[in-house]
């Protein structure tokens, strides 16, 4: 973890989601992604995120409730932009709520939320959970459009999706970094603290932890995959290690 004393931190929040796909394989208790959320937090995790799907592919309301009591770190629920989901985060009261687009048949999260699209929707939704002490999140693509309904929306942070920029290569990849700091940066100067996650790995989180304004990333696939090879507590320390660095 880096010390508070540090100038410009930058929060890790471990997605346990996959602990739970690999659970659901076989219908049972194990692997239990809280016993694997505990240990994000003894691995320096600064947080710990999961994503209720509405079609509860992975994590469950049990798992949210459990979480809940289990862990002392903040708690970042994953939700769509749902009447369902909005009713359970208000119940539940995790320290934050990132509100993402969700399609059924989607294998993971593959874009933005279209906050410049849905603003009226979204609107009556973030005024609920704000009103509740929730911190709101809108995971966005670095676009000035989507910034800026955030901003219209008081929306108090935002997680850049940063798919695109993992999938690019060579110079697709340079444009894609510069997109993911122009959006830091105008979000952070409209008062809206910048996140980013998706596709993030070893190879290519340093330049995304790097970005100054941003402060917190969001990670989980790779780490979990990585974790069969090292182990969890290895995988996280290590990613770490590269944030810092970075920084
Ligand atoms: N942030 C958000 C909002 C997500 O929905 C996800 C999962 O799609 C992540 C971060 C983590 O992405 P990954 O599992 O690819 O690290």
């Amino acid at each position: 973890m880096i010390p508070p004393s540090h100038p410009n931190p930058l929060r890790l929040g471990v997605n346990i989601d996959h602990v739970a796909t690999i659970r659901n394989a076989r219908g049972g208790p194990h692997p239990d992604p809280v016993r694997a959320a505990l240990n994000a937090v003894a691995a320096g995790a600064d947080g710990i995120t999961a994503h209720l799907r509405e079609d509860r592919r992975h994590i469950s309301d049990e798992d949210i409730a459990r979480l809940m009591g289990a862990i002392t770190l903040p708690l970042n629920l994953e939700m769509a932009a749902t009447p369902e989901m909005v009713a359970i985060a208000l119940r539940t009261r995790p320290h934050a709520a990132c509100i993402v687009p969700e399609r059924r048949k989607e294998r993971t999260t593959e874009g933005g939320l279209d906050a410049a699209g849905q603003f009226k929707q979204l609107s009556p939704m973030v005024e609920a959970l704000s009103a509740a002490s929730i911190r709101v999140s809108l995971f966005i693509e670095a676009d000035p459009r989507q910034i800026e309904a955030a901003i219209r929306l008081k929306a108090p942070v935002v997680e850049f999706h940063t798919g695109a920029y993992a999938n690019a290569q060579g110079a697709a990849r340079a444009v894609e970094l510069r997109r993911i700091a122009d959006g830091a940066a105008l979000a952070a100067r409209n008062g809206i603290e910048p996140h980013a996650g998706h596709g993030l790995n070893y190879d290519n989180v340093a330049a995304i932890a790097a970005i100054p304004q941003i402060r917190e990333l969001n990670i989980g696939h790779f780490l979990v995959g990585e974790a069969l090879f090292i182990g969890l507590d290895a995988s996280i320390r290590h990613m770490r290690t590269i944030m810092d660095a970075a920084r």
